[in-house]
C-alpha cells in the first residue's frame, strides 16, 4: 500500500480580451506570419486593467472545485506558482484562499517561473504522501502581460496571462505504477544561466523590470534538458515513451514540443496543444492545457499523462501523472 496524491478537479480561466498576432503589426516590424512560423502561436489572453494574477487564479481554482465536488474550506493547502504576484506580499496563494472561502489550510506561493507549475505539483505530491495534508489546490497563475518591454518584438509577442488549477487528493494505492495519481516527479535547476531569461528588475532593486530573453539559446537548453527529464521522471517508475497516452508540455513554442516530442520518441498525435491559443502563460501552460485537454475528451481516468517545462533559472522539471 501507498499514498497517492490523485487528480479529482482540473480548471481554468482566461481573461476575457484576445488578442490576435495581427495587432503587434500595427507598433511593431512584425507579422502575423513570422510569429505563427517562428512559434507556433496564432493568439492569446491579456488580463483587463486591474485584474490581477490571484484574480485569475481565483476562477480557475472555483472551476477545479466545482469539478471535484468540493467546497473551498475542504482544502487542506494551496499552492500557486506565479512569477507575478498581485503584490509583494502576502502571497497570492493566500488572496485565493480568501476568494475561495478557506480559512482552515495553509497557502503560499512557489516561483519557478515557466517550470513553476511542475515545482508546484511536486510540492504538493510531498505534502500528501507525507501525510501533512489531505487535499491541496494546485494553480498556475500569471499576467506576464504586466512584464513585456512592448518594444522588444523578440519576446512581447509571445506570452500570454490565465490560470490553471487542480485539486489533489490522498487515496491508498498499491504502490506501483498502474496506481492513479503522482507516480514521480523530477525537478532540477541551473542558476549559472541566470542571463538567457529573466526580469531586469524587481523588489530588492526597486523598480519592477521587463522580461529579457536570449531566445535562441533557451530553445537549444529546452529541448535537450526537457527530453531529459520526462525520460528520467518515467524511468523512476520503469515506465518508456510507449507507455505515455498524452505528454502535456510547457506551451512556449510549438517547434519546441514538436523536437522534444520527437526526442522522448511520442507522436504529436500523443500530446496536447494549446500555444496557438494561449501563447506563452509561464507557470498556467500546463494546467490549462491539462484543463483543456480534459474538456475536449483527450485525456481521460486512467491515461498516462507527462508533464514537462523549462524557463527562468534555468529551471526545470517533470511529472508523470496516472490520471
Ligand atoms: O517559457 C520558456 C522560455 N521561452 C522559450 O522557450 C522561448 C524559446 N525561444 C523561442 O521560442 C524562439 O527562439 C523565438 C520564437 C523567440 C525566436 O525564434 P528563432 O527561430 O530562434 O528566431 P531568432 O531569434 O533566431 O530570430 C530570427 C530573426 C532575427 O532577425 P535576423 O537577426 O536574422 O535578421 C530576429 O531579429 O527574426 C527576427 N525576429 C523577428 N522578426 C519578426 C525576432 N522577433 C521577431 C518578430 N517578428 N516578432
Amino acid at each position: 500500500m501507498m499514498r497517492r496524491a490523485v487528480v479529482k478537479g482540473v480548471g481554468h480561466y482566461l481573461p476575457e480580451r484576445v488578442v490576435p498576432n495581427a495587432e503587434f503589426e500595427k507598433t511593431l516590424d512584425t507579422s502575423d506570419e513570422w510569429i505563427k512560423a517562428r512559434s507556433g502561436i496564432e493568439r492569446r489572453h491579456f488580463a483587463a486593467e486591474g485584474e490581477t494574477t490571484s484574480d485569475l487564479a481565483s476562477k480557475a481554482a472555483k472551476a477545479a472545485l466545482a469539478m471535484a465536488g468540493m467546497e473551498g474550506d475542504d482544502i487542506d493547502a494551496i499552492i500557486l506558482a506565479t512569477s507575478t504576484p498581485d503584490l509583494t506580499f502576502p502571497s497570492a496563494a493566500t488572496m485565493v484562499q480568501h476568494a475561495i472561502g478557506n480559512t482552515k489550510g495553509f497557502a503560499f506561493d512557489v516561483q519557478a517561473v515557466c517550470a513553476g507549475f511542475v515545482y508546484a505539483l511536486s510540492n504538493a505530491n510531498a505534502l500528501i504522501v507525507s501525510g501533512q495534508a489531505e487535499k491541496v489546490l494546485v494553480i498556475g497563475a500569471e499576467t506576464f502581460s504586466r512584464i513585456m518591454d512592448w518594444t522588444d518584438r523578440g519576446t512581447c509577442v509571445l506570452f500570454g496571462d490565465g490560470a490553471g488549477a487542480l485539486i489533489l487528493q490522498a487515496e491508498d494505492g498499491k504502490g506501483d505504477n498502474t496506481d492513479r495519481g503522482v507516480l514521480s516527479t523530477d525537478l532540477n535547476s541551473d542558476g549559472r544561466y541566470k542571463d538567457l531569461l529573466y526580469v531586469d528588475g524587481g523588489v530588492s532593486t526597486q523598480n519592477t523590470g521587463m522580461l529579457r530573453m536570449e531566445g535562441k539559446e533557451i530553445f537549444r537548453h529546452a529541448v535537450e534538458k526537457l527530453a531529459q527529464t520526462a525520460d528520467t521522471a518515467l524511468q523512476k517508475v520503469g515506465l518508456g515513451a510507449d507507455d505515455v497516452d498524452w505528454v502535456v508540455p510547457h506551451q512556449a513554442n510549438i517547434r519546441i514540443i514538436q523536437s522534444t516530442a520527437k526526442k522522448l520518441g511520442v507522436g504529436m498525435e500523443r500530446v496536447v496543444v494549446t500555444v496557438q491559443d494561449h501563447g506563452n502563460t509561464s507557470a498556467a501552460s500546463i494546467p490549462l492545457a491539462l484543463s483543456v485537454g480534459v474538456a475536449n475528451g483527450q485525456i481521460k481516468q486512467g491515461d498516462l499523462v507527462v508533464t514537462e517545462a523549462i524557463g527562468g533559472g534555468l529551471a526545470w522539471g517533470a511529472v508523470v501523472i496516472r490520471w
